[in-house]
């Protein structure tokens, strides 16, 4: 994490679906920085017992960094951060956040966009959506949601989008035939994915199944790391131990026991958390080390990953 942590107050909060709330966030002492569509920052919520820090995505235009806008979902098996900033953030309180990162930019060169959102994955897309305008980019959004749980902004992105807006609500029966979908793709076309993994799984799987080539396949997912049993962690440097509860992540041990690991995404897929194994064996749970990395077990990604082993060594 970064330790330039931008101090900021939250100045509204709205209901904009029944289980998503916008949190719209104003720089306290300095003005913001700038981000591109697809950013997202870490919120930094000081629980009673727990420092929660999950990431979210900067829902609004690039060109307007007067403020920051993002979305939360209330996770039906929260981890505790959503159920924080759904019940004790409101107007007028300071939280603390990264600088923006960017793992999820649009592909400029692209002759298209097709942009699929699942729930509160629309939130990347918010930020997409006027800087493609504004190139008079060639693009389609295809929104699938719950009305009953999801849904945010529907009406809004229909209104300005029209014709290029395609809305799928399950809770009334309306699916969304992946196959059909990627089927009609024209050259140079790419596809970006934002949503729940079996929504992922499901693009990826059906994009392979036809042949379409992976790198032209762009998702992102920010996963809560999952539960698992506990074990403990030794630093080899400096000679200290760790346990890691069956709730907590690895790096959330860590951090809590003190120890800084560099980290971006805190979901598997940036790279930056990655730490040396000296002993033991890893339950790698990533998106980043390749199958060869893993089969090592050399290194680990903390933010996701867990022990097999009843304890790991880490070269910190
Ligand atoms: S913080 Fe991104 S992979 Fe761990």
């Amino acid at each position: 994490m970064s330790n330039q942590m931008i101090a900021v107050r939250v100045t509204a909060v709205n209901d904009v679906a029944p289980k998503i709330r916008e949190f719209c966030l104003a720089a306290v002492d300095e003005s913001l920085p700038p981000f591109s569509a697809g950013s997202h920052v870490m919120v930094e919520m000081a629980g009673e017992n727990k420092t929660y820090r999950n990431a979210y995505s900067l829902m609004s235009d690039p060109a307007d960094t007067s403020a920051y806008h993002i979305a939360v979902r209330l996770q039906d098996e929260s981890r505790g951060g959503s159920v924080f900033m759904h019940t004790q953030v409101k107007e007028g309180d300071v939280l603390k956040i990264t600088p923006p990162a960017n793992l999820f930019a649009p592909h400029w060169a692209a002759q298209k966009h097709i942009l699929i959102a699942g729930g509160v994955g629309i939130t990347p897309f918010m930020s997409y959506l006027p800087e493609l305008q504004r190139r008079n980019a060639d693009f389609e959004l295809h929104y699938l949601y719950r009305s009953n749980q999801t849904g945010a902004y529907r009406q809004k992105l229909a209104d300005d989008l029209g014709e290029r807006f395609f809305s799928y609500d399950s809770d009334n029966g309306q699916l969304c035939v992946v196959q059909q979908l990627l089927s009609t793709l024209t050259p140079g076309t790419h596809v970006y994915i934002c949503g729940p993994d079996t929504l992922i799984d499901a693009v990826k799987n059906e994009a392979a199944a036809l042949g379409i080539p992976a790198g032209i396949i762009h998702y992102e997912e920010f996963a809560a790391p999952k539960p698992g049993k506990p074990f403990l962690v030794n630093l080899a440097k400096t000679d200290k131990q760790v346990v890691v509860d069956s709730e907590s992540s690895m790096l959330e041990a860590l951090e809590a026991a003190g120890v800084e690991v560099a980290n971006m995404c805190r979901g598997g897929v940036c790279g930056q958390c990655v730490t040396k194994v000296t002993d033991g064996i890893p339950e790698h749970r990533d998106d980043f080390l390749s199958a060869d990395e893993k089969n090592s077990n050399q290194c680990v990604m903390p933010c996701v990953s867990r022990a097999v082993s009843d304890s790991l060594t880490l070269d910190l």
